[in-house]
């Protein structure tokens, strides 16, 4: 490939829609997940894993013709508490917000501990109050007080 074609090949921009940058390397497909894409969902999503950020790496997902909704925002923040929403309107980012962590949840997440009240047939909603330890999200149960602390994604409801 000429030197020329190799500055020129660049990731389509978006026109209007949302770029999810900063997301915790690792984590973009679970950003998928949250957001129920799928490989048959409709509209262009592109994502990199892995890209090389000013820290280390990080993986960014751009979604064509979506906003984000704040309970989709919360469910990220839980994963990637360093990830940006950028809001893209006539190519431009029009948006930027720092993912806000929330520092309590409801129904959002699937308490750990098989015997939690809020697993049993009770018409009870999970609740967790939410941490950050060394940048890293701790989620304490307000019914048992189980602490989850890693793959948070795997638990999210
Ligand atoms: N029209 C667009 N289509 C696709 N991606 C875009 C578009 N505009 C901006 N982006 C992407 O959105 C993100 C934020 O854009 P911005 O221009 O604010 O970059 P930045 O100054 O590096 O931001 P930050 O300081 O948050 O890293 C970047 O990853 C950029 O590549
Ligand atoms: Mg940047
Ligand atoms: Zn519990």
């Amino acid at each position: 490939m000429s030197e020329v074609a190799k500055k020129e090949i660049r990731v389509q921009p978006i026109c209007s829609g949302t770029v999810i940058d900063h997301i915790t390397a690792g984590q973009a497909l679970n950003v998928l997940k949250i957001l129920g894409i799928t490989g048959t969902s409709w509209g262009i999503v592109s994502i990199l894993i892995n890209a090389p950020g000013s820290y280390g790496r990080k993986d960014v997902v751009k979604i064509e013709g979506r906003e984000l909704v704040s309970s989709e925002v919360d469910k990220i923040s839980l994963i990637s508490p360093g990830a940006t929403i950028n809001i893209i309107r006539d190519y431009d980012v029009q948006e930027k917000n720092q993912v806000g962590i929330p520092s309590h949840v409801e129904g959002v997440v699937k308490c750990i501990n098989p015997n939690c009240i809020s697993n049993s047939n009770e018409p009870i909603e999970s609740k967790f109050d939410v941490d950050t330890r060394e940048g890293k999200i701790e989620l304490r149960c307000g019914y048992c007080e189980r602490v989850i602390c890693e793959n948070i994604a795997d638990h999210l409801l």
